[in-house]
């Protein structure tokens, strides 16, 4: 039986060395960094993360901001928000809440984002940077990602990483981390053939697909170390729904050496992770390493 990452542990130890760092931080410059949400209309899964994202900054010691606009906000007006934040020296970090009302340009509105103030790491100039190798700000969940990972395995040179999933926000940036971890890496997706032996020769397999329980026990490798990014909501016994990840969990810890578990693996340090760059964005824009 593997080992359980312990994700919710993981988290609650960052949030509590970044305690510390935003103290310190405080004592030398004076700046108490602050992290400031968009969210634009009333997705009510938006809005719980949006609460949960609040809590969670002032608990470590850090100034939240959050704007909230009505659905029928305009492209050009939450571009004008953009901009006004973007030039605001006392906000370190911006963070505008996905998905965005359809008749809104996502990619526009990211896009417009200062690079230095991206704490998702989402612009494309963060993405740049990450894949040519300069400090960037990395998206939160894949950072969480490889932060349990090194927690787990020590050195990661020479293994076969293989991510199953390629979004902008998980797939490829992961696969960037592992790059630099000196892993052989390989990206699988929904159109990777044979897409089970590939996953059976991972070292360390991370899934990022969002289908719940895609990976069954067969496709792990005995003895890999699996990081389970979905969060899959499906009906549950007796009328209740219960969450799942993309990987079949009891089947795969069978195998596994280490396996994070869901709910409590990724999910808990990736908001951990957001602030981790706020913290980083506030000290590179005031020129601290
Ligand atoms: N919506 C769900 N998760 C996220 C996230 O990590 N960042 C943003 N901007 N929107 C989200």
């Amino acid at each position: 039986m593997a080992d359980l990452i312990d994700g919710k542990a993981r988290a609650a130890a960052l949030r509590a060395e970044l305690k510390k760092d935003v103290a310190a931080l405080i004592e030398t410059s004076g700046v108490t960094p602050g992290l400031t949400v968009v969210l634009v209309g009333e997705d009510p899964a938006s809005q719980v993360y949006v609460r949960n994202k609040a809590k969670s900054t002032t608990e470590v010691g850090m100034r939240s901001d959050e704007h909230r606009l009505p659905s029928d906000t305009t492209e050009a007006e939450l571009l004008a928000l953009v901009d006004r934040l973007n030039t605001d020296t006392s906000v370190n970090g911006i963070l505008v809440q996905l998905p965005l009302p359809a008749h809104i340009d996502s990619a526009k509105v990211l896009a417009a984002i200062n690079p230095a103030k991206d704490v998702d790491g989402f612009h494309v100039v963060n993405a740049g940077k990450l894949a040519v190798g300069e400090r960037a700000l990395v998206p939160c969940t894949p950072l969480g990602c490889l932060m349990m990972l090194q927690d787990s395995l020590g050195d990661m040179s020479g293994a076969n990483a293989v991510v199953v999933g390629r979004s902008n926000i998980v797939g490829k940036p992961m696969a960037q981390l592992l790059l630099q971890e000196s892993c052989t890496v390989t990206i699988a997706h929904s159109r990777t053939r044979d897409i089970e032996s590939v996953c059976r020769g991972a070292d360390i397999l991370v899934a990022a697909v969002g289908r719940p329980e895609m990976v069954r026990g067969d496709w792990v490798r005995e003895g890999a170390t699996v990081i389970d990014v979905g969060i899959n909501r499906i009906p549950g016994e007796n009328g209740k729904s219960r969450l799942v990840g993309d990987v079949a969990f009891d089947e795969a810890a069978a195998r596994a050496r280490a396996i994070t578990p869901v709910p409590g693996g990724v999910g808990p340090m990736t908001i951990a992770c957001l602030l981790y760059n706020t913290v980083a964005a506030t000290r590179a824009q005031l020129n601290l390493t």
